[in-house]
């Protein structure tokens, strides 16, 4: 099975690819450049592997908590997509099977030992280090979005997941990033670059 990857920097260039509904979550969003990027990065893989226009591409959210158009992008008749953002980077993936992705800032200051009881489960425990921490919050939080079902992550144990593939991303230093497809199956990923 092949996973798409597209990785793109954060920019508003590609506004007038989001519906009314999404560019109505703008206003007084923390980072616009991140989720027009986000939204758009959705559009434009799933696009090119349905091929048909980007703006064309429907996306659906529904939230089981409130009534906003928010929560676990799905297209309607597939592919399966996920999108994270971080800092200065985008990825969206795009897989045949339920998938999830999370890029996450590695700083310095965004660890301490004592962050490790809301990550690891109770067969996880080892030696602190923040490496450590970033891989198993990124590939956890992979996991999840692919379900669309959040979860304590502690109540997550990786080695005891069947039927997944979780890889690790190759990302720029200062970032972790994880990828997550619920498959029997082997995948492979093909990774791009878009902007
Ligand atoms: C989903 C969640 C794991 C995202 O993690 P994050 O590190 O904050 O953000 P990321 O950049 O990695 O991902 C954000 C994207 O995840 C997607 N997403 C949101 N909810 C999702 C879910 N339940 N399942 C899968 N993907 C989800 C969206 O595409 C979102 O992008 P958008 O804001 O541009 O629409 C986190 O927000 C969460 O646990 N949410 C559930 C609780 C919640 O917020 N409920 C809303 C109550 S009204």
């Amino acid at each position: 099975m092949l996973c798409h990857v597209w990785w793109a920097r954060p920019g508003l260039v590609h506004l007038g690819l989001l519906s009314r509904a999404e560019r109505s979550r703008l206003p007084g969003h923390h980072n616009p450049a991140q989720y027009v990027m986000g939204v758009a990065l959705l559009r434009l893989l799933a696009g090119a592997l349905l091929d048909v226009p980007p703006a064309g591409v429907r996306i659906e959210r529904s939230c089981p908590d409130c009534d906003r158009p928010h929560g676990k992008p799905v297209i309607p008749g597939g592919p399966h997509v996920s999108v994270s953002h971080a800092g200065e980077w985008v990825v969206a993936v795009a897989a045949p099977a339920p998938v999830g992705v999370d890029v996450e800032v590695t700083a310095d200051d965004g660890w301490s030992p004592g962050m490790d009881r809301h990550v690891f489960s109770p067969d996880e425990q080892g030696s602190p280090s923040a490496h450590r921490f970033f891989r198993y919050w990124t590939r956890k939080e992979a996991v999840i979005k692919a379900t669309g079902r959040p979860v304590p992550m502690t109540t997550l144990s990786l080695s005891g997941l069947d039927g997944w593939v979780v890889a690790d991303l190759l990302a720029e230093a200062g970032y972790a990033a994880a990828v997550a497809v619920r498959t029997p199956e082997s995948v492979q990923f093909a990774v791009s670059q878009v902007a």
